[in-house]
């Protein structure tokens, strides 16, 4: 055995303890696509899912797809340097134009997107300023950037959403520009952005500037979807737009919006988007064809979630469920014990409804919780099972009443 067998073995003793205790969560395996599928034969509700308005499985969208891959097949072979279809640059025109931004570049990731735009738009001149909630991928970007030889940023974080803690690493950072990464909504969390006070605070300094990670926010947030910008009417202040299609886009892909130089920049110096192969021409069809439906009537789409999001929301409340600090579709149910959302998750899926649940290193220990998002594809039949599973599970395992399970005695 070499050393990273070893390593290998000793790094998954707490998952094999979970597998053996038959308590192990992830990696279940869907037997068919959408919100309605099922998992070793027995049909499953999923209640995790980031699909926010159900349109993945639209069959506009199926048909689409399967139109491209008569055109295209399903790779390119190589990056956008020299794998660029007319389908590309079409959609990156009208996902500008529906955005309201000059320009917008597609990246094969929402990932990918956020970690090749902020190592092209961060250097040696720069402190990248981060709520410390951030997602991986803005991590990712600026721990990369923070390791290029001879052109590492300053890092500071700030106190998720504190405006006065961002006033703060601004006025004591150490190098002339800033860039302050945020997301439209926290996906852990599910609560929106303190957009207006921390907009206020870049203001005031003329060398900051704000990109917004919204990869959760599109689809859901502003009248029409753009996003939380389009909500608070604050696109002009907000120079650069990160999302995805792996949400309300029923796809995969990462979205970029900004200036053109500003995008043109990133094109040309993003490592990420420069050596990585590009979005497979069948997911780009799928993505114009949700485009379609929300230029058409994104207003109608986004009422129909937010009225569903806000009678899961009273429900909950209703039953005693603390849902943290969410404001938004995304309702996190906290359980603040491991084993209650471990226990929950499995009485629930054998019941035929899909939480997933959120467990350290995820989240700090004693802020374990259950992944509820509610999405407009979710029936009323959908949501009363759930509420009513909910309910029982949650005075079963006691994250209703707070009370401490029994320790556990193998
Ligand atoms: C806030 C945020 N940003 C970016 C991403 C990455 O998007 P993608 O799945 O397109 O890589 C995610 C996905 O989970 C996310 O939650």
């Amino acid at each position: 055995m070499s050393w990273i067998d070893t390593k290998a073995h000793e790094a998954l003793a707490r998952i094999r303890e979970a597998k053996e205790n038959q308590v192990y969560p992830f990696f279940k395996q869907f037997e068919s696509g959408g919100l309605h599928t099922s998992i070793d034969g027995k049909p499953i509700v999923n209640f995790s899912s980031n699909d926010y308005l159900g349109l993945t499985t639209h069959p506009k969208v199926k048909e689409a797809s399967k139109k491209a891959v008569d055109q295209y097949s399903c790779g390119l072979s190589s990056s956008r340097v020299q794998a660029t279809t007319v389908a590309h640059v079409e959609l990156e025109e009208r996902l500008a134009d529906w955005f309201g931004y000059e320009a917008c570049l597609l990246f094969t990731t929402g990932y990918q997107a956020m970690v090749g735009t902020i190592m092209s738009l961060a250097d040696k001149d720069t402190t990248i300023i981060l709520d410390n909630l951030s997602h991986a991928c803005i991590l990712d970007g600026t721990f990369m950037a923070a390791g290029t030889p001879r052109n590492a940023p300053e890092i500071r974080f700030f106190n998720h959403n504190s405006a006065r803690s961002l006033r703060r690493c601004l006025r004591t950072r150490e190098r002339k520009n800033a860039l302050v990464c945020i997301e439209g909504i926290y996906s852990l969390d599910g609560d929106e952005a303190n957009l207006l006070e921390l907009l206020d605070a870049v203001d005031e300094d003329e060398n900051a500037v704000l990109v917004c990670d919204d990869a959760h926010g599109t689809g859901t947030l502003g009248k029409g979807g753009r996003g939380i910008f389009e909500k608070y009417d604050v696109k002009d202040r907000i120079p650069v737009v990160v999302s995805t299609f792996s949400k309300t886009f029923g796809g995969i892909g990462g979205i970029l919006l900004g200036e053109r130089d500003v995008v043109d920049h990133v094109k040309n110096m993003a490592r990420s988007f420069l050596f990585s192969a590009s979005l497979p021409v069948p997911i780009v069809a799928a993505a114009s064809t949700i485009l379609d439906m929300l230029v058409e009537d994104g207003e109608g789409l986004v009422a129909e979630l937010h009225e569903k999001s806000a009678y899961m929301r009273k429900s909950l409340t209703d039953i005693g469920f603390d849902l943290g600090m969410s404001d938004t579709h995304i309702m996190p149910v906290m359980c603040n014990e491991e084993r209650k959302a471990l226990f929950t998750h499995l009485a629930m899926l054998e019941s035929g409804v899909m939480l997933v649940p959120i467990v350290y290193p995820g989240v700090k220990k004693g802020e374990e919780r259950l992944r509820l998002n509610v999405t407009r594809g979710h029936s009323k039949e959908d949501m009363e099972k759930l509420l009513e599973l909910l309910e029982t599970y949650g005075n079963a395992f006691m994250i209703l009443s707070g009370e401490e399970l029994a320790p556990y005695e193998g």
